[in-house]
């Protein structure tokens, strides 16, 4: 795979980004805007003063931004195109800028539109978590969504599934949404995968937890969904999959599940093995991260992707 040289490419500086993660710039790169995400410094992160704390000094989000992507396209989801690459000294990401003719229109800005009355937790979003219900209840509600409703249904629960194979525990309302072009709708392309696979920590801990299948499988238990059941418990992707309450949760597993048995599944593997480890001297993929993303991967697939979609089939 290529690592690209970013360096020489000019900045686009009208084109903003939002999001709370860390630096963002326009550039030109093949005679388009593409947006380059910077890893993020995480030397204000709360605990990063405290000795024996498991932070590195730049959190692995280009990274796992890369990786979380060719997740999704390697299963058919649309997405954005994600290259990795050298800018300013930094290992970044760049991501196709797929709005510029278009507005994209988030997840939060349709949650505002719906009645407050029919909400549990109201109209605010907040970056703690979203009540699973009132997602939902927005899907089916928004106005402007009527026009790809079914698409929208499917989408969520695609994303909740490879979310939770991936371990991204932040589709959070802004990351997500609308593409309102000029005479029609459609669903966005997901971006916004630079918190899948524990992007905040460092290698040491990470080649800790690599000791054994057990605590491999403890983290991938322990991670947990931006939704919520109630107002304080934040939902366990892989349990909740594994009880097969929501027939169309079930459905996205069998979906997903199939796809990565046709082939799916080699093509993520295919291409965490073509991750360079370094690239113009700076660290790419050191090889406890490409060691995390096999073996987690691995077991979410066999320990309880596989198992749910077996019980959802039957
Ligand atoms: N490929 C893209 N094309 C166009 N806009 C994008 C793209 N990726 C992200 N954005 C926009 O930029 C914002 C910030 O990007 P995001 O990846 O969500 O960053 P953060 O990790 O800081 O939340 C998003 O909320 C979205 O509005
Ligand atoms: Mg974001």
């Amino acid at each position: 795979m290529q690592i690209y040289d970013f360096d020489a490419c000019e900045t686009v500086p009208t084109l903003g980004y939002g999001g709370r993660a860390g630096r963002k710039i326009a550039i030109m790169h093949e005679g388009a805007p593409w947006l380059l995400k910077f890893p993020e410094s995480t030397r204000l992160f709360p605990g990063r003063d405290k000795t024996g704390h498991h932070l590195p000094s730049y959190t692995t989000s280009p990274l796992s931004e890369y990786v979380g992507s060719h997740v999704y396209e390697a299963l058919g989801i649309p997405v954005h195109r994600t290259r990795l690459g050298r800018r300013e000294g930094k290992t970044v990401v760049a991501c196709k800028d797929f709005a510029t003719e278009d507005r994209l229109v988030d997840f939060a800005a349709l949650k505002n539109t719906v009645s407050e009355g029919i909400l549990e937790s109201g109209n605010s979003s907040s970056g703690d978590g979203e009540l699973l219900a009132d997602a939902l209840r927005v899907i089916e509600d928004a106005e402007a969504l009527a026009p790809v409703r079914e698409e929208a249904r499917e989408r969520f629960w695609d994303m909740f599934v490879v979310d939770a194979l991936i371990l991204n525990n932040d589709r959070n309302n802004g990351n997500w949404g609308l593409l309102v072009k000029r005479f029609s709708v459609e669903l966005a392309p997901v971006f916004d995968n630079g918190n899948a696979f524990f992007n905040k920590r460092n290698p040491s801990l990470t080649r800790q937890r690599l000791e054994s299948d057990d605590l491999v499988s403890q983290d991938i238990r322990a991670s947990r969904s931006f939704f919520k059941s109630d107002a304080d418990h934040h939902i366990h992707p892989l349990s909740f999959i594994a009880k097969g309450q929501h027939p169309e949760c079930n459905a996205a597993v069998l979906r997903i599940a199939e796809r990565l048995s046709a082939g799916a599944a080699d093509a993520v593997f295919a291409m965490i093995d073509e991750l360079p480890e370094e690239a113009f001297g700076l660290p790419v993929a050191p090889p406890e991260y490409r060691e995390l993303y096999r073996r987690t991967l691995d077991l979410t697939i066999r320990d309880h992707l596989l198992p749910a979609a077996e019980k959802a089939g039957q």
